[in-house]
This record gives C-alpha cells, structure tokens and sequence, in this order.
C-alpha cells in the first residue's frame, strides 16, 4: 500500500506521521514544491521508526510527481493555510489553481488513486476536483467532517465531564464555521442520548464551540491546526488501506441522497477499499434538513467563485 501526502506543512507532515505509526502501509511518499522540505521531514520522521516502532518507509520528494507513481491513495493538504480572523472560504483564490495542478499531477502517475482532498475551502476544493479530473465520485474524498466530529465528541466528552471513549457523535455538512451540523440530538453516551446527562441550554454550547473549533484553534495557534486534522485524514486512509468499512462524515459528490445534487458536502460513507463504498442516507429532523438546506447553499456559493 503507497500513499503520498502532497504537502509537508504542519498538516501534512502529521498526515504522514499518524499513518507511519499506525504502521498500516509500506509507504508514504511526502511531496512538496519548497525544495528539501519533504526530503527532511521524510527524514526526521523516518528517526522517530525506531523509537515509534513503524515500518512505513517515508520518502520526501521536492515536486517530482515521478516518485508518487503507483500510490493507490494521497492526501492533498497543499495551499495556505488561515490566519486568525480568516475564513476557510478567503483561501479559495489560491488554493483553487494548486489543488487543480496537485491533482491532476497526481493522477497522471497513479491513474487508479484514490484521493483525499484536506485543502480549504475543502468543499468546494473536493467538487473542483470532480469538475477537473475524470476520477469516478466513490474515488474523491473530502476530510472535514471526521475531523468536526472528533471536535464535537471533544466538547461533548469536557461538557458532561466523561471519557471520549464513551461518547458518540457525528458532524455532518460543509467544512465552515457557519455550515457545520452538528447531529446533537443523535449524539450518544454509551447509547444513551446527551440530552439525558445535560441541558438543553449546553449542549448549544457545546454545538456552537464545535463549529468555531478550528477558528478557536487559529487565534491560538496563529495558524490553523494540524493533530487532529492528520489523525482525522490517518484514520480515512486507513480504513480505505484496511478495507475497515468505517462509517465517517466525508465531503461527497451527492446526486440526489439528502435531497441535494451537484454539490460536496458532509455526510456519512463507508468508506473501504474501493474508497467510497456506499453514501448513508441517515434520517433527520426537519431542523435538522434546514440546518444541510442552509449548508449547502453557502457551499454552492462558494462554489460559483470557481472559474471551472
Ligand atoms: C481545520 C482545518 C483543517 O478545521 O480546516 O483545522
């Protein structure tokens, strides 16, 4: 199994690094345009094998698509990352032009991949990625929702003060601080739903922190976060590397499933060794359906800023 991770920023690299540990796949290959970049944080990485215990071989290459040849998955996280103040959607004028090359490059060598796309504003990049290759849709895998969701079980495991390990929840629709829909009212400990262990009045809380999860990270980081993003994108892979069929919210191109069409956004796949095995079409509330309606709609206007 090869995965290449296009881009050795902080993302990428801790892409990289929870796969390797997870010591699922025999290689990484990073790539990156700065020259000698992915060459060392391949390396650096490549010296914590012995301590970590991991056999992936990491392999850094500066821009040369030839070593990425055969990957049967990668991960973009190429592009800017956002400022403090910033909105995922300010970031579309550049990173639109590189996730279109990132890809297009990428499938050249490995016409078979399987992609995740991580860059922002990752919906619309996930549908440009459609719109400019000729990948079939189960093959085009947007990470945002696995990501919102380990935050939402974060802020739900600190609000009724229980370990995460007891706490179920899923984020479903756009990657942005106003699109996510956070499923509340399906969210569970050990089975039982939180609205028995906390008020009504909370649990909005805990919704709303959860949407501005990554805005709360930038202003303290002074860039966007990295961790939980690469352990969100290690685990897609590996259940696709795995053939796992885990269910994750993934941006998806939806033809009709949540009664939305032409459009990426948050739902729940299975995701396995074909890489989008099956879009679930779970049902919600009628708040619930006009929370995806709204969603989607800053989504498409997102969008139409692409030149496609
Ligand atoms: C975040 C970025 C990856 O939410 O969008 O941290």
């Amino acid at each position: 199994m090869k995965v290449t991770v296009v881009g050795a920023g902080a993302v990428g690299a801790s892409c990289a690094e929870y796969i390797a540990i997870k010591d699922f796949a025999s290689e990484v290959v990073v790539l990156d345009i700065k020259e000698g970049y992915a060459e060392g944080k391949a390396m650096d990485l490549m010296q914590t094998a012995s301590l970590n215990g991991f056999d992936t071989k990491i392999t850094g290459t500066t821009n040369d698509y030839s070593k990425t040849a055969g990957s049967d998955i990668a991960v973009i996280t190429s592009g800017i990352p956002r400022k403090p103040g910033m909105t995922r959607e300010e970031l579309i004028g550049i990173n639109a032009g590189i996730v279109k090359t990132v890809a297009t490059s990428l499938i050249q060598h490995s016409p078979n991949v399987i992609l995740i796309v991580v860059s922002n504003p990752m919906d619309t990049m996930t549908y440009l990625v459609h719109k400019s290759t000729g990948l079939p849709k189960n093959k085009i895998i947007g990470m945002g929702g696995a990501l919102d969701s380990a935050r939402f079980k974060y802020r739900l495991a600190e609000a009724l003060d229980a370990p995460i390990s007891d706490i179920d929840g899923m984020v479903i629709g756009g990657h942005s601080d106003t699109g996510m829909v956070p499923l509340a009212s399906h969210a569970t400990r050990n089975s039982i739903k939180v609205t028995e262990f906390i008020s009504q009045d909370r649990l909005q809380q805990v919704v709303e922190d959860t949407k501005v999860g990554g805005a709360t990270l930038t202003k303290l980081l002074g860039t966007s976060a990295w961790y939980a993003p690469g352990a969100a994108v290690s685990s897609l892979v590996q259940s696709i590397a795995c053939n796992q069929k885990k269910m994750f919210p993934c941006s998806t191109l939806l033809e009709g499933e949540y009664g939305l069409n032409d459009i990426c956004i948050g739902v729940p796949v299975i995701l396995g060794k074909n890489g989008i095995e099956k879009v679930v079409d779970i049902p919600l509330s009628d708040a619930e359906k006009t929370k995806m309606q709204e969603s989607a709609a800053g989504v498409a206007k997102t969008n139409g800023l692409l030149e496609v």
